[in-house]
C-alpha cells in the first residue's frame, strides 16, 4: 500500500504524530523531500541513518519553523540572526556552535560541536514542524550517494517502507539542495552551493565569503564527497558540446540535439529545479549506455547544479 498522502491538516496531525513517536515521514521543502524524525529521539534518528544506508560520521540538519527553537539548540549569534531575519525560511543553512547538550543530538549532529539549522520556505514543512513541536531533524529522502528526490514518487522509489509517510507537496520548487554556510568562524565559509547563492550573500554580508572545496578522506561538510547524485545505470559525462554515440544528452540553453532540456531559454533556476527529475530520467533510458549534460554556466545557483553534476560524474 502506498504511504504517500496529501498534506491536509488531518494528514500533517497525523505525521506529527508519528514523528512525536520516533517514526519517519518524508516530506516537501522547497529544496528537495527530506525524510524527518524528531532530533530529540535517539532509535528515530538512528533509523533515518539505517534507512537511507548513511553513514553514521554523516551529520543531518534541524529543521525549524521558528527562530527560538534555534536558541534551543544552537550558539545563535548577530551574524547568524541578521542573516536568518534577511533570508529565512530559505533554501539557506548555518552551521553554528551547538549550544544544547541533549545527548538525543549526538547521533544527529555525529558527535560534533557543530549543528546545522534551516528554516524551510515550504508551507507543509513549516505545518509539520509547528504541529510536532521539536527540530525534526532530515537529509534528503534518498539512499545515500544516489540522485535526490523532487517528488513524492522519487521518495517511494528510493526508500519504500523504510518510511512511514510520505506528505505528497508536489514538485520541489528549488530543486537543489539548501546553501551551507559555516558560521562558527570570523569569515563565513560556503561549505555547499545551493538555492541562495553565493553572490546574493556577499552582497548582505559585505564581505567575500571563503569556499571550501574540502578534502574527501576528511569532510568537514560531507556533502563533499567526491561520488555523490550519481545514477545507478549510466556513466555520466559533463561539460558536454556535442553529442557522442549512445548518448543521452540533457541540454541546456539552445541545445538542437538535446534528448531532453532543463531549460531552453538557458535559465539556471529553472535547469536547477529539472535537474535531479532529468538525472533519474536519464538513468531510466535503456537503448543508450550513457549520459551526457550540457556545459552549464559557472554562476548563480549554477555552482549548485556544477557541484552536484560533477560529484554524479566522478568515478574513481
Ligand atoms: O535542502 C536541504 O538542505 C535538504 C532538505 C531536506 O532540507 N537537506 C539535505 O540534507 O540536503 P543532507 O543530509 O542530504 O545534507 C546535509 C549536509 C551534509 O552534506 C552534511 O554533511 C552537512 O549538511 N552537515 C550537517 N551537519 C553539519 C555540520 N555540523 N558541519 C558541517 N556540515 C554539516
Ligand atoms: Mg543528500
Amino acid at each position: 500500500m502506498s504511504v504517500i498522502c496529501n498534506p491536509d491538516s488531518q494528514n500533517i496531525k497525523k505525521a506529527a504524530s508519528l514523528i512525536k513517536s520516533g517514526k519517519l515521514v518524508a516530506f516537501p521543502t522547497e529544496t528537495v523531500y527530506g525524510l524527518g524524525a524528531s532530533a530529540y529521539i535517539p532509535e528515530a534518528v538512528a533509523g533515518i541513518f539505517a534507512a537511507k544506508g548513511r553513514p553514521s560520521f554523516n551529520p543531518l540538519i534541524s529543521h525549524v519553523a521558528d527562530l527560538d527553537l534555534v536558541e534551543e539548540l544552537a550558539v545563535f549569534d548577530e551574524r547568524a540572526k541578521f542573516l536568518a531575519k534577511k533570508y529565512w525560511p530559505a533554501p539557506l543553512t548555518f552551521v553554528l556552535k551547538r549550544a544544547n547538550k541533549n545527548p538525543a543530538l549526538d547521533l544527529a549532529c555525529a558527535g560534533l560541536d557543530t549543528i546545522t539549522v534551516r528554516m524551510p520556505r515550504h508551507e507543509v514543512a513549516l505545518a509539520l514542524i509547528r504541529e510536532s513541536g521539536v527540530p525534526i531533524v532530515a537529509p534528503s529522502a534518498n539512499r545515500s550517494q544516489t540522485i535526490s528526490p523532487t517528488t513524492a514518487r522519487h521518495v517511494e522509489e528510493s526508500l519504500g517502507e523504510n518510511v512511514d509517510m510520505i506528505l505528497d507537496g508536489g514538485q520541489c520548487s528549488v530543486g537543489v539542495e539548501s546553501t551551507i554556510i559555516d558560521l562558527t568562524t570570523p569569515k563565513a565559509v560556503l561549505l555547499r552551493a545551493g538555492g541562495i547563492t553565493l553572490e546574493e550573500l556577499e552582497n548582505d554580508l559585505g564581505e567575500k565569503i571563503l569556499i571550501s572545496h574540502g578534502n574527501p578522506d576528511m569532510p568537514s561538510s560531507p556533502g563533499q564527497m567526491l561520488r555523490h547524485y550519481a545514477p545507478s545505470n549510466h556513466t555520466l559525462r559533463i561539460n558536454a558540446k556535442s553529442k557522442e554515440k549512445d548518448e543521452f544528452l540533457i541540454g541546456f540553453g539552445e541545445v538542437e540535439d538535446a534528448n531532453i532540456n532543463l531549460s531552453p531559454k538557458g535559465d539556471l533556476r529553472e535547469a536547477a529545479a529539472n535537474l535531479f527529475a532529468f538525472l533519474r530520467i536519464a538513468d531510466e533510458q535503456k537503448e543508450f549506455s550513457k549520459i551526457a549534460i550540457s556545459p552549464i554556466p559557472e554562476n548563480s545557483v549554477g555552482l549548485a547544479i556544477n557541484d552536484r553534476i560533477r560529484r554524479a560524474s566522478y568515478s574513481k
